[in-house]
């Protein structure tokens, strides 16, 4: 164990780390040209995603959250309506098939058991259009499906996910990217564009772990804390769902994630000088919303952590902490945003001196209901 791990303390720090070179293999499919080809996720993709009208995304746990950033870039990017399902609540209720949809499920082990089953329901309830985006290629989960698309993050084995999450969106962004193109809502200028960016992302990735000091410096308050709450607009709403879930997972801090725009329908009453508030404070459409929302929670007396994007222009003042972000990344922003809430969880389980790899109670993969 201690040779692989080399200079690192833990795999979870080695796994966020390891982002850049896992985004980059993920990503190297689209290393040349300008154009994205469906044929990254098989064979037959053309056809299947050529006629998809519909997208319903199944996952659990950390890979869920990877659906819930796709479902704004495919109704937003792709124009395709999406519904993201638990997959232990799919499985038992009973819902609507319709054989056009396309299935995608999203599993970093490819084995867990809930999201399994929940495949083999949608089958049998006729739902033959399936696509498994997977870190395990020989997984239960790929060999059930008629397309798939393999990240390339290596072995993950801190059970909190992290570098298995960053290259789902990338497999996701790719697939948002082939569904547009195949809508006819692509035009070469625009694909071209989002290609450089999403090849651009290992860089853009690095510069992001580069503020690791100053969030080590944050971790240090937190890790006093009994609960911590964390918002985001738009498709920033489930990276605070993430960042909450992370913090939960490994310091056993009480997280919850709110869209900034629910604080006044309860959360709020929660907040006072001992209750942080993580806002995700990308420099995009929403950012003028989220700042009146901030400004709510400052006015109850609640210290804010603000993860804000060069050019977002929220100042430092008593009970505001800003980190900035090296710059705005637009679409692919939440891969971005997702890194220092990693590093955030991580800080403070080192502090609480928890068993960051192993954390109590959880598996890796549940492969048992
Ligand atoms: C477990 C792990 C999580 C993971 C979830 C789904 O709860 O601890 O990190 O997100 O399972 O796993 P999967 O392998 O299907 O992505």
């Amino acid at each position: 164990d201690a040779v692989e791990l080399g200079t690192y303390r833990h795999y979870m720090q080695k796994e966020i780390f390891e982002q850049p070179q896992a985004l980059g293999n993920t990503l190297e499919m689209i290393a040349g040209g300008n154009t994205i080809s469906p044929q990254v996720f098989g064979a037959h993709a053309g056809e299947i995603l050529g006629a998809t009208r519909r997208v319903l995304i199944i996952a659990c746990g950390t890979s869920f959250h990877a659906g819930l950033v796709a479902r704004y870039w495919l109704e937003s990017i792709a124009g395709i309506p999406c519904v993201v399902e638990i997959a232990s609540e799919y499985r038992y209720r009973e819902s609507v098939p319709d054989a056009d949809t396309l299935v995608v499920v999203i599993s970093q082990s490819g084995e867990t058991a809930d999201t399994l089953a929940a495949l083999k329901h949608a089958k049998s309830l006729g739902m033959g259009k399936t696509l498994a985006i997977c870190n395990v290629p020989e997984s239960a989960i790929v060999r059930e499906t008629a397309l798939r698309f393999i990240t390339r993050a290596g072995p993950e084995i801190g059970v909190a996910s992290t570098k298995a999450f960053t290259t789902q969106l990338a497999a996701l962004a790719m697939l948002t990217l082939s569904l547009a193109k195949l809508n006819g809502r692509l035009n070469d200028e625009d694909e071209a564009r989002y290609l450089t960016a999403l090849r651009h992302l290992p860089v853009a990735v690095g510069k992001v772990l580069e503020l690791e000091p100053q969030i080590e410096q944050w971790a240090q308050r937190f890790a006093s804390k009994q609960h911590a709450l964390f918002l985001g607009r738009g498709r920033h709403w489930p990276i605070a769902m993430e960042g909450a879930l992370k913090l939960k997972e490994i310091s056993y801090i009480h997280a919850e994630s709110y869209a900034a725009g629910e604080l006044k329908h309860g959360p709020l009453a929660l907040v006072d000088k001992d209750m942080p508030v993580i806002a995700v404070a990308p420099a995009d459409e929403l950012l003028e919303k989220l700042k009146s929302n901030l400004q709510e929670v400052r006015a109850r007396g609640g210290e804010l952590y603000v993860f804000a994007d060069a050019g977002s222009a929220i100042e430092e003042s008593e009970g505001v902490h800003i980190l900035h972000m090296p710059e705005h990344y637009g679409m692919l922003s939440p891969v971005l945003h997702v890194i220092p809430l990693q590093l955030l969880s991580y800080h403070a389980a080192l502090v609480k001196g928890t068993d960051v790899d192993k954390p109590r109670n959880l598996a890796k993969s549940v492969t048992v209901e």
